[in-house]
């Protein structure tokens, strides 16, 4: 009985872990653990649910690709589903995805095209008839967010192949949006000079930059782009992968540099042993290579799982170490009063950068590594995530750290909560630290991205009294910032206007913003969307919040303590009094793949009526007309077509035969006969 209900905690923790660091990923750009960390613990809830099937439920994690799509984009859904790619970590393990490999396909002569996996985030662009009429990011796989305009400032991106001889009706192509490394470095210098909050790394400048409501600061980003596989393409019949990608460069996409086709795993480990010691020498960041195997109809017999093709794989770079002093262990005050301690480093360069901190996660972890200042560590940067020390190589101080009995910030006493938790917090709300915690994550980017207002501002505007309240933000003046040293003119009225235009925020920006427990993005947007307005919020019950798909009891219990309180209403209203917008707007209607496009239908189609048809054509935006001309974007055609479909081919028209038409339609949740 206990073991059952240990597993089933486990599972439950498990769940909500994996949830809460997509999060913090796809969400907030703002990963907290290594992809190696967030696969252990995808791997262990899948071997838990494979193992207890019992506790498994179809809207587990492990069943779907991550991420979500937020509803600051209009949706749009895409016309074949966006894969993710299994991980490997190691030559053995690797093997093993080669042999099962070489073993379905009963040979072993097979020939394996190898890319650097490329930090950055992944787009989907629709070229319909050569012209890019759509780009949407993956969101869950299924249903992603339009950034055409976004996409189209990107210079790497055509915006009609180049390749105009025949393009595919529809061509809808993936590949990597990244932000190269010198772009990145001035991005964040550019954002430090200007007092703002800089980017972790270059792929969250990259997302962040992408997922911009106005375009033109996308523009000012320096965005690039490789191409590296595609989803529908009709029309064309790409032998292999290096095919597609030669078409691609004749079209004017830009191809990696080191792409490498080998037949042996000995060439796939030199190449991957060479391009783990040439990854500091590109000018972008890559986590490892990709897999690939170079023929497609190979590829079709090997198939998918629902979240990923079984004929490719990631082979992941090791994490990068390196030896360091910790000079100091800081303990940091969070914006809900937990303790974190962080490692002080001597300044150490591991892989290209200069590491100054580690994370300690917490004062469980500093008693299990027996950690203390004055030690020398080993650390390890995985990926983009901040370093954290693996174990202590040699002991300068004595034990280890021990918890303050009292705040750093406001000297109250600490608690832990209750014995089964990990963190220590401080539980006075007049702390200044936690306070000022919580200026900076409601002014922060995916919250109510008040751009120019970063930490350190906020800290001087506390200590200067200036700051008291989450709505004395809106009551800054002009003079407040100058009296700050450093602060030109120019900045200071840049600053003023980021802090007006972030009051029209919709309202899920808000809920975030106003750092409830519990409470992330994600959750926010649905309980917006849901009720529109502050006032729905103040009056709704717990039942209404649990009705939310996705929304717990966990979420609502947090929601109703959290509306409840007369601090609550304080707030809001000085905030409302300030100017800052209460309310939801509706979600755009959904992207439309056929938005401006004409259509001819000719001949007989099997699983439509013609009317029908024509409302699926239209309900996708698009128009329909009676004659072939020039102007004619597509040739429905249907059996025994005849004139329309000759002037169409003479007139080198598009033309879509019924299947094609019925995987588009079917797609967007049309049904046909
Ligand atoms: S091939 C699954 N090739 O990695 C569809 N993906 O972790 C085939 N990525 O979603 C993808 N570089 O966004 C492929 N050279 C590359 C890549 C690459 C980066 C991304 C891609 C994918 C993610 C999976």
């Amino acid at each position: 009985m206990n073991k059952t209900k240990n597993i089933i905690q486990r599972i439950n923790f498990l769940k909500t872990e994996i949830a809460r660091h997509n999060e913090f990923y796809y969400g907030q750009d703002n990963p907290k653990i290594s992809d190696k960390e967030y696969d252990d613990l995808v791997k262990e809830l899948e071997d838990l649910e494979k193992n207890y099937p019992l506790f498994s439920s179809s809207e587990s994690p492990v069943k779907k690709v991550s991420s979500f799509a937020s509803s600051t984009f209009a949706p749009v859904k895409h016309l074949s589903p966006m894969l993710s790619l299994d991980n490997t970590y190691s030559k053995e393990e690797f093997s093993v995805w080669y042999e099962r490999a070489l073993k379905s396909l009963g040979t072993e002569d097979l020939e394996f095209i190898i890319e650097p996996k490329v930090d950055g985030l992944s787009a989907s662009l629709i070229y319909t008839k050569g012209v890019l009429t759509k780009a949407a990011t993956r969101g869950d796989g299924e249903i992603g967010e339009d950034i055409t305009e976004n996409i189209k400032t990107i210079s790497d991106i055509p915006k009609s192949l180049l390749n105009k001889k025949e393009p595919p009706g529809i061509f809808e192509l993936r590949g990597e949006v990244y932000m190269s490394q010198n772009d990145f470095e001035s991005l964040n210098a550019k954002i430090l000079q200007e007092g703002g909050q800089k980017f972790a790394n270059p792929r969250n400048a990259a997302a962040g930059s992408l997922r911009q409501k106005n375009s033109q600061i996308t523009a000012q980003r320096q965005l690039k782009f490789f191409v590296h596989s595609f989803g529908s393409a009709s029309g064309m019949n790409f032998k292999n992968h290096y095919d597609f990608l030669t078409y691609c460069k004749q079209c004017g996409f830009v191809l990696q540099e080191y792409i490498k086709i080998c037949k042996t795993i000995d060439e796939i480990f030199s190449f991957f042993d060479l391009m783990e010691q040439k990854r500091d020498t590109l000018p972008y960041e890559i986590d490892g290579l990709v897999i690939k195997i170079n023929d497609y109809s190979l590829q079709n017999m090997l198939g998918r799982t629902n979240k990923s093709p079984r004929w490719a794989i990631a082979f992941k770079f090791p994490a990068k170490q390196a030896s360091a002093k910790l000079n100091k262990i800081e303990v940091q005050v969070g914006r809900t009063g937990a303790l974190t301690p962080r490692a002080s480093l001597e300044p150490t360069a591991l892989a290209g950068v200069m590491i100054s901190h580690a994370t300690l996660h917490n004062f469980e972890e500093i008693e299990r590594l027996n950690v203390n200042e004055g030690d020398i560590v080993l650390i390890e940067r995985a990926g983009e995530v901040i370093p954290k020390i693996i174990k202590v190589l040699d002991k300068g101080g004595a034990g280890f750290f021990k918890p303050p009995s009292n705040c750093p910030s406001c000297n109250s006493k600490i608690v832990k909560e209750n014995e089964d938790e990990v963190a220590y917090r401080c539980v006075n709300p007049e702390c200044p630290a936690q306070f000022t915690r919580h200026l900076i994550h409601f002014v922060s980017r995916n919250a109510m991205d008040i751009d120019g207002l970063g930490e350190v501002i906020i800290e001087r505007l506390v200590q200067k009294k200036k700051l008291n309240s989450l709505s004395d933000i809106y009551n800054l003046k002009f003079e407040d910032f100058i009296e700050i040293e450093l602060f030109k003119d120019k900045r200071a009225h840049n600053l003023i206007n980021a802090i007006d235009e972030s009051k029209s925020r919709p309202l899920n920006r808000l809920l975030f913003a106003l750092g409830i427990r519990h409470i992330g993005q994600k959750s926010s947007e649905l309980i917006a969307q849901k009720f529109k307005t502050m006032d729905a919020l103040f009056s709704a019950s717990f039942d209404d919040f649990v009705q939310i798909d996705e929304v717990g009891e966990v979420l609502s219990q947090s929601l109703i303590d959290f509306f409840k309180e007369s601090e609550t209403r304080r707030i809001i209203n000085s905030l409302s009094a300030a100017g800052v917008n209460m309310t939801e707007p509706d979600i755009e209607d959904a992207g439309k793949q056929f938005d401006g496009l004409t259509f001819v239908l000719t001949g007989e189609l099997k699983s439509y009526t013609r009317t029908q048809a024509g409302q699926i054509i239209k309900s996708l935006g698009g128009k329909i007309s009676s004659s072939v001309s020039k102007k004619t974007n597509f040739v429905l055609a249907g059996a025994d077509a005849g004139s329309k479909l000759q002037k169409a081919k003479k007139l080198g028209v598009a033309i879509m035969d019924e299947e094609e038409f019925k995987n588009i339609s079917s797609l967007h949740g049309n049904k046909h006969r």
